[in-house]
């Protein structure tokens, strides 16, 4: 299972990064705004600082929802650097969009994913990633990893080629969830990530390794 981190923080995109176990990036306008960086220049220096921090596939998200748009923003966002992977939200403009990415070679995200038959189409049309969001399912009292399960069981009979990237994820339950649903990306913020490596046995048992080493 690879592991993304969620944001557009660039201290915490390090120290995730530090940690050896990053296999690439998301972001998402909202997340690029909560860092404040804002305007076209401003945003495309970010990713291209982004994808010089870590090695792996870097999610950009476009802004246009007509088709045109879409590809014209797309192409621009994927010259930037061979790491981008252009982020595209599941709508039928979006659809078609990454059947055009797909056939020139171009790596694409379909967002904003909440149902099996929206992760048929974004398979159907050759989506590298298809994001589903579990936390925000969650949030309206709906099993987002029963849709994470789903999704698996439904590319694995056809042999789809889209990886199932699994997103919205809000704490370590998430991911340990995702990882037995068998998907094959989670994205997370840092501190889920971190939250992984706590166990009381392992800090108590630590300590007592170090005491009797330290015994006279
Ligand atoms: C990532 O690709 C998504 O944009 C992100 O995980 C959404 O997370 P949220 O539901 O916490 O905003």
């Amino acid at each position: 299972m690879k592991f993304f981190i969620d944001t557009a923080n660039l201290d915490q995109i390090r120290e995730g990064n530090d940690l050896g176990i990053l296999d690439g990036v998301t972001t998402n306008p909202s997340l690029m705004a909560k860092e404040g960086i804002r305007g076209q220049e401003q945003i495309l220096n970010h990713y291209k600082a982004i994808c010089d921090i870590v090695d792996g596939d870097v999610s950009a998200e476009v802004i246009a929802t007509d088709f045109e748009g879409i590809v014209s923003e797309g192409e621009h966002l994927a010259e930037l650097h061979p790491q981008i992977v252009v982020k595209v939200p599941m709508i039928r403009e979006g659809v078609k969009a990454i059947r055009y990415f797909t056939d020139k070679g171009i790596k694409t995200n379909c967002t904003l994913v909440f149902s099996a038959g929206q992760a048929i189409l974004a398979a159907k049309a050759g989506a590298t990633y298809v994001s589903p969001f579990i936390g925000r399912l969650d949030d309206i009292s709906t099993n987002g990893i029963e849709l994470i399960a789903q999704i698996v069981d439904i590319y694995r009979y056809y042999d789809f080629g889209t990886q199932v990237l699994a997103a919205s994820i809000r704490h370590t339950m998430h991911i340990l969830e995702c990882a037995e649903a068998g998907a094959d990306v989670v994205t997370c913020p840092l501190d889920p990530i971190l939250g992984l490596l706590k166990h009381p046995l392992t800090d108590i048992g630590l300590a007592k390794f170090l005491a009797d080493h330290n015994k006279k």
